[in-house]
């Protein structure tokens, strides 16, 4: 969810929708507002997209006030209706609360409540914060000491907001676990689960910490723990345009996010490989000696950033030959892993606030376990818990669906796959530094792939009325199959899924029918050429069952020409780069086909970009 509070001189009610359109990515099933005005509280609150509430807010305009607060969901506890919006009032209509996470205890607060007289009016776990605020504020007339009251009563993961009608122009936050940044403006302040919401008015930033409560008011900021003793907190300038996130023209931020690829892929490698074949990863603090001793490789991250992580162990394990694992942050700590000091976990999130990813990584260092992130979000919750980071840099991603990130996080892999081989010097030194070189010209190699997109396109608009697409690949490219299936059901809403071409005789093959589209990512003829002749029988296969095949495959690449239905050409790369050309194609086929099937293809139905609950 998003989150937005202000205090101070402009149009509360203004600057706080504005700021939730910037935050819409985290939540869109439902989105509200509330302003101190006249001595109380106006609220409104619509189920759906922002504009729904904007449209409420036209017809029947709320009084102007200098404070406020907003909210836009990702339905966790009661589906998106207009009563389970934020924000989630007392039953005086005193005080209002926006959250976002989980409160586990709330049904037993919810009864506690119920017991005292209190009415509560939607199914949302937030609305107990409220009524509890409503409570503790009646007995000692300061909202920022009730909020603290309160948190040490809730269990869970919880960001809060709240204002208060008898305490006009103050915000209270508190935060455990989500994000929260304040923004500190010139006689204004500012506070929001991300610095977008507020980087047209203030570029000064401070971070909250875990459990800590702050109360702004127009010119202090004050940073409590949940006792009330003061905090240490992170100040910092943000230095990243607000026109980087803008869409620059392009119908929707996921084409300019597919077409910013090149740039991202030649921003990450820079500064971090040289024309000579060697890599310098300082950011890396955790010394080599560490390193060497690493006896495992663990990989977490869901998503999107999960595909990256299975390309990783191929990378990782042929360099490095340390054994590596890649497991969904999700089931990781609930196995009980084994993990020690010689473990390196890696994990991996765009967001760096990915809860599931978060839990994992904690888990691990109390293991004892170093934990490299690789990440695209300065300053976010996974690389502040992490012994070391190394940062993405694919510039602000808001599609829901990942692009950019996740081109960048494949290089990120790989530098970290041929770093580690480096200090750990293997057998393969001289195929880590032609690698290396080779990274040098990847990105030119996506901006061609690009260039040849249109009959891509052409190929999605005609499969609009298709149910299913198959993806298939081997080596590095089932992964990438796997991508190529998670972007169709995320933009597409089709029945999309992705298979070892080895495995398909193993079962899969049966859902093979006349005309179904399969896409087969082919590797190259060189290098592995075994595996090559293996995927032009699984493509003969398939065929002979009626399959439509749509082919990717490198330029020169003849073989394949007699069984492509459609064939999709990619650039000559070694065999473990080829993921960063041939995931390229797919993610325009995605796209094109959920438009062409009149999905919004910015915020998929149901999805949210970052997912701050387990
Ligand atoms: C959400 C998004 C996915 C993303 C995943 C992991 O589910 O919809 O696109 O891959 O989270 O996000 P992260 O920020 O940790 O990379």
């Amino acid at each position: 969810c998003g989150i937005v509070g202000y205090v101070g001189p402009q149009s509360a009610l203004d600057v706080v929708t504005a700021g939730l359109k910037r935050l819409e990515y985290r939540g869109y099933d439902s989105a509200g507002v509330a302003v101190q005005a006249d001595g109380g509280l106006a609220t409104a609150k619509r189920a759906g997209k922002l504009v729904n509430l904007e449209k409420e807010l036209s017809e029947r305009p709320l009084p102007a006030g200098s404070t406020g607060i907003g909210h836009t969901r990702w339905a966790t506890h009661g589906g998106p209706t207009d009563a389970n919006a934020h924000p989630h009032l007392d039953n005086a209509g005193r005080v209002a609360v926006v959250h976002n996470g989980i409160i586990e205890n709330f049904a037993a607060l919810r009864e506690e409540l119920t017991e005292r007289g209190h009415a509560l009016a939607s199914e949302t776990d937030t609305e107990v914060v409220a009524h509890l605020l409503a409570e503790e504020y009646s007995a000692c007339a300061d909202l920022a000491e009730a909020m603290r009251l309160v948190c040490r009563r809730l269990e869970g993961a919880f960001t809060l907001v709240a204002v208060h009608a008898d305490e006009p122009d103050v915000v209270v936050g508190a935060r455990r676990n989500s994000p929260l940044v304040v923004g500190v403006g010139e006689g204004e302040s500012f506070l929001a689960s991300d610095v977008a919401a507020f980087i047209t008015h203030t570029r000064e930033a401070i971070e909250l910490g875990q459990d800590q409560v702050v109360e702004l008011r127009r010119d202090t900021v004050t940073v409590t723990d949940f006792d009330g003793a003061p905090a240490d907190v992170r100040e910092y300038h943000v230095d990243w345009d607000a026109s980087a996130a803008e869409k620059g023209g392009y119908d929707y931020f996921m084409l300019k996010e597919i077409a910013e690829q090149p740039k991202a892929v030649a921003d990450t490698l820079l500064g971090r490989i040289d024309g000579a074949g060697s890599l310098t990863l300082d950011e890396v603090r955790i010394p080599a000696n560490v390193l060497r001793e690493v006896d495992k490789v663990v990989i977490v991250a869901c998503g999107t950033a999960f595909h990256a992580g299975l390309i990783a162990k191929y990378a990782i394990e042929h360099w490095t030959r340390v054994p590596c694992e890649v497991e969904l942050a999700s089931e990781f700590r609930y196995r009980d892993p084994i993990l020690d000091q010689q473990t390196l976990v890696v994990a991996i999130s765009q967001s760096g606030e990915t809860m599931d990813t978060l839990m994992a990584l904690r888990h691990a260092r109390e293991q004892g376990a170093k934990v490299l992130a690789i990440c695209n979000t300065n300053g976010s919750t996974i690389p502040r818990e992490s012994d070391a980071v190394l940062y993405t840099h694919a510039g602000p991603e808001v599609a829901v669906a990942s692009t950019k990130a996740f081109l960048t996080q494949l290089v990120a892999c790989y530098l970290v796959a041929l770093y580690l081989g480096q200090v750990r010097g293997t057998k393969y030194a001289d195929e880590i530094r032609a690698v290396v070189r080779d990274l040098a010209s990847i990105s030119g190699a996506v901006e061609r792939v690009l260039e040849t997109m249109e009959p891509v396109r052409e190929l999605a608009r005609s499969l609009a009325g298709k149910n299913t697409v198959l993806f298939l690949g081997r080596h590095v490219g089932y992964p990438v199959a796997l991508e190529g299936a998670l972007k169709l059901k995320e933009l597409a809403y089709m029945h999309a899924e992705g298979f070892a071409a080895g495995e398909l005789k193993h079962g899969p093959i049966a859902l093979i029918e006349d005309d179904l589209p399969v896409v087969v990512v082919v590797p190259s003829p060189r290098g592995r050429s075994v595996l090559h002749d293996k995927i032009v029988s699984n493509i003969q296969e398939i065929r002979a069952r009626g399959a439509r095949t749509i082919v990717v495959a490198e330029e020169g690449d003849d073989a394949v020409v007699p069984y492509a239905d459609h064939l999709i050409r990619v650039p000559v790369t070694p065999t473990l780069l080829q993921p960063l050309v041939a995931t390229v194609p797919l993610q325009v086929f995605a796209c094109e086909l959920a438009t062409a099937r009149g999905n919004e293809v910015d915020q998929p139905r149901n999805l949210a970009k970052s997912v701050t609950v387990e």
